[in-house]
């Protein structure tokens, strides 16, 4: 499995880090914003590397960019022994351990995310892909980073409504985790943690992801846990895309949660038998807490249905829904009436 390493000051002693002997050569991914901040200081390290610069932004995360990395790869002569390093947010690692993945049937990558999202989230558990048409990574393979260096001076120059939205994803980790982890990540605003508990709030929020990823890597059963949101969050992010308020991935995440959360409700479905009032309060007041958005504008029910009903991981006509009993306890592949579904959408519509 994969080996994390997480502190401050990282950057300046790549060479220390990662053993440069062991690659013919080593090509490195970022995109425009990272680059401006990040790439001198890595350069130093890896002064002969190749570098393939993107433009930032998920509409780059598609397979004309991947040609062009792919491009850049043949023509600076990488073989199977060398070695990508993705630096920079979700977009990069994602799309970066994706062309790896298959470049000469699969050489090695390291990841050094530079977004709180990517921190916790998507530099960690092996999903590696790009989006297709209007679906969202609907192309993309199971493979590790060899590495994932995590140096969070980077979030010195994160935007602050950047590292809010990662907080989508933090919240759902504290979720699934239990009260404790639950109550340490909402204490605070994002903004108001130090460069120290940030870097408790990231080793503990990868610890939550693993410890389900390595018990079921490829997403069978368990790993559903983690689409807690997702569901009606990507849905409600790919429309976004098309009214003037497109939301980050972690913001449309937190809306995902509030209203699937509320389809998990007691208070929708009248018995007890499920998520409590309470825990559902607590989970929304947290997401309003961290400055993240709850509801969502210029967006219809019946578009999100038809978008959540074409989702990769959904079999047809059957949505299976990742849902929490509990604030430490979700349960996936669970079905639930239209009825009770719209309900749970409308709540999020302005
Ligand atoms: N593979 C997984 O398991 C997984 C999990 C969660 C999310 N994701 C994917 O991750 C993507 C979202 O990632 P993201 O939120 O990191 O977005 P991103 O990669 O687009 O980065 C967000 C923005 O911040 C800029 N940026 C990055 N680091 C910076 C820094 N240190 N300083 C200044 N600017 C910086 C980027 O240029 C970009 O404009 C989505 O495509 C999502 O599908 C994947
Ligand atoms: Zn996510």
């Amino acid at each position: 499995m994969e080996k994390i390493i997480i502190g401050k000051n990282l950057l300046e002693k790549l060479d220390q880090l990662i053993d440069i002997k062991m690659f013919s050569k080593v090509v490195i991914l970022t995109d425009k914003n990272v680059a401006k901040h990040w790439l001198m200081i890595i350069k130093r390290s890896f002064n002969k590397a190749v570098v393939i610069i993107i433009k930032p932004g998920e509409k780059e995360k598609n397979i004309k960019t991947v040609e062009n990395i792919w491009k850049e790869m043949f023509k600076n002569r990488m073989d199977r022994r060398s070695i990508l390093i993705n630096l920079g947010g979700g977009v990069v690692c994602d799309m970066g351990g994706f062309a790896a993945s298959i470049f000469m049937r699969g050489i090695d990558f390291i990841n050094i995310p530079t977004t709180l999202l990517s921190m916790v989230d998507a530099s960690v558990g092996g999903k590696t892909g790009i989006d297709f048409g209007e679906m969202k990574n609907g192309i993309g393979v199971f493979k590790n980073p060899i590495k994932t260096i995590i140096d969070i001076n980077t979030l010195k120059t994160l935007p602050k409504r950047e590292l809010i939205a990662a907080f989508g994803e933090i919240i759902k980790h504290g979720i699934i985790s239990g009260r404790e982890f639950f109550d340490l990540v909402t204490s605070k605003k994002p903004e108001e943690f130090s460069q120290d508990e940030l870097i408790e709030i990231i080793k503990r929020s990868i610890k939550v992801k693993l410890k389900i990823t390595n018990k079921d890597p490829e997403e069978n059963g368990l790993r559903k846990v983690l689409n807690l949101g997702h569901t009606i969050g990507h849905a409600v992010e790919s429309l976004s895309w098309k009214t003037d308020k497109p939301l980050l991935h972690g913001e449309a995440v937190a809306v995902g949660i509030v209203a699937e959360c509320k389809l998990a409700s007691s208070n929708l479905r009248g018995c007890t038998a499920v998520l409590s009032e309470n825990n559902f309060k607590s989970i929304e007041k947290s997401i309003i807490n961290a400055g993240l958005p709850t509801k969502v504008k210029d967006i219809k029910s019946d578009d999100i249905i038809k978008m959540i009903l074409s989702d990769k991981k959904n079999n047809r006509e059957t949505i299976n829904w990742s849902l929490p009993k509990k604030i430490g306890k979700v349960a996936f592949n669970i079905k639930e009436s239209n009825n009770l579904v719209i309900k749970a959408i409308k709540y999020i519509l302005i």
